[in-house]
């Protein structure tokens, strides 16, 4: 009775395709999901032949013949296949043998229908021609090797960021792997284009960048190691972004996104400078350097088990750490320069120079978003000034206006410069603050507040709102 049950419920509405042949290639058992993904309409197709269902197969091309033929099992390869119903099908699969004394006696192939492949085998076929090209090109090589950045473009002048300018000169011409750690919007990926655009050898040949977070871990194994001839019909052989990336330098970004499996067959290839397309018995040397990043610092990820210890000392050879800008704030104003000229020229404008108080203001924010957020608020800035040539208070946008209320750090700062401002701003600035001091004073009672304020509570609320003011007991 559970027999039959779990054949019905269970077997037959997995995700995962199940078949199974006997020695004579004939088929001894197939689930639902199979018929339906091999369009299979009969009912019955037991005793049926590989051949009739894989029509194109020829008996050196079948991985199931394969497995009979070696009692090894292929674990984790892709497939194209053109079903009985003409539809073009791209499954993951795995082949396994089963055996009785010894023998294989029966294979069994399971697998499942990968959707959004296409998008990542058009995403190969670019990468492949941009490869094609770089080696071609002898102009401008550098422009077409997959980057954007250059160490020009990594701007600060801090003490931490001048060491690390320094050593990144010092490892580019290095093969060994990289681990780069900063939160988000420090830089990484300006950073790790930069190691690869100062390597004399590597800066001609590609930058492959790929974000471990991004795919399922089976996707983005055979997108790294590639996939062998498919096994049932006229399937392309695809190589890997190791492959491609070859003699040149694999990005793998958010590297604690990959899973523990992965991260092992990774590290053999770190070991080996070797790689085996998935299904593939054959073995390719290749010479990429591998520079990973994280914005979760090492040590947590190692606490957490999110990298194998052997992995993250293997990546760890060359270790850098971009600082958060709060950290760096002798880098501020440069970075606010740059990208003031940088927008200059993309918006066509002439803004020339930052007012003191907003510099204070940028100085004394936190920048949760570190670069990426001071490039935006310049951005906007940039595009709300206009008739003037100096980036003011009223060129900040609201949501930035809002972040700095919140902070009671700049409040403090903007009181010291009461005179420079306008009575609006002294205002406002003024009226936060009070509204602060009695959601205090009143232990977070808004109503009480709005006594001690003389105002309506509705008043309050919505005052409250326009200045995005926290109103928790525990404000400070
Ligand atoms: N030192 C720098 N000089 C100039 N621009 C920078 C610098 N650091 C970061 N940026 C700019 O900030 C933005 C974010 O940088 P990047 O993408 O390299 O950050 P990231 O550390 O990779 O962030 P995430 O972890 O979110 O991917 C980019 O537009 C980049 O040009
Ligand atoms: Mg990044």
């Amino acid at each position: 009775m559970y027999e039959n049950l779990i054949k019905s419920v269970i077997v037959d509405n997995i995700e995962e395709g199940i078949i199974i042949f006997d020695t004579s290639l004939n088929i001894v058992y197939a689930n639902n999901r199979c018929k339906e993904k091999l369009g299979i309409l009969d009912e019955n197709i037991i005793g049926v032949s590989l051949f009739s269902i894989f029509k194109s197969v020829t008996a050196n091309e079948s991985h199931i013949i394969k497995v009979f033929e070696t009692g090894e099992p292929l674990i984790g390869y892709y497939d194209e296949i053109i079903n009985l119903r003409g539809r073009k099908v791209n499954l993951f699969n795995s082949t396994y043998p089963i055996k009785e004394n010894g023998r294989t006696k029966y294979v069994i192939d399971l697998y499942r229908e990968i959707n959004g492949y296409y998008e990542m085998e058009n995403r190969i076929k670019i990468l492949q021609t941009d490869c094609k090209n770089v080696e071609k090109s002898n102009i401008n090589i550098r422009e077409n090797n997959g980057t954007t950045f250059t160490l020009d473009n990594f701007i600060g002048k801090s003490k931490s960021i001048k060491e690390l300018k320094y050593k990144i000169n010092s490892i580019s011409n290095s093969d060994s792997s990289v681990l780069v750690y900063g939160e988000t919007g420090t830089g990484k990926e300006v950073l790790v284009q930069s190691i690869h655009n100062l390597s004399k050898f590597r800066s001609c040949h590609p930058f492959i960048a790929q974000n471990c977070a991004a795919l399922p871990n089976t996707l983005l194994e055979s997108i790294l190691f590639g996939v062998e001839r498919g096994s049932y019909t006229d399937a392309v052989a695809r190589p890997g972004l190791f492959e491609l990336a070859n003699n040149g330098t694999l990005f793998l970004d958010e590297i604690n996104s990959m899973d523990i499996d992965l991260q092992g067959k990774l590290l053999r290839v770190l070991e080996d400078g070797i790689v085996r397309r998935i299904g593939s018995i054959n073995i390719k040397n290749v010479n990429t350097r591998v520079i990973a990043s994280t914005n979760v610092r090492p040590c947590t990820l190692l606490e957490h088990k999110k990298i194998r210890k052997d992995l993250f000392y293997r990546l760890n050879a060359i270790f850098l750490e971009i600082p958060p800008l709060r950290e760096r704030k002798d880098d501020i104003e440069e970075l606010a320069y740059y990208y003031i000229n940088f927008y200059n020229n993309k918006y066509n404008r002439s803004i020339k120079k930052i007012s003191n108080k907003v510099m204070d203001m940028f100085i004394n924010y936190q920048w949760p978003g570190n670069v990426r957020e001071l490039q935006n608020v310049i951005e906007s800035s940039v595009g709300i000034t206009e008739d003037v040539d100096i980036i003011c208070v009223e060129s900040l946008s609201d949501s930035f206006l809002n972040k700095l209320l919140r902070s009671y750090n700049t409040i403090e700062i903007l009181s010291n410069d009461l005179f420079e401002r306008s009575l609006n701003e002294n205002l406002a600035i003024y009226e936060v603050k009070l509204i602060k001091e009695k959601i205090v004073e009143s232990n977070g009672n808004i109503s009480a507040a709005a006594k001690l304020l003389g105002l309506p509570r509705q008043t309050l609320f919505s005052k409250i709102k326009k200045y995005n003011i926290e109103w928790d007991v525990n404000i400070k």
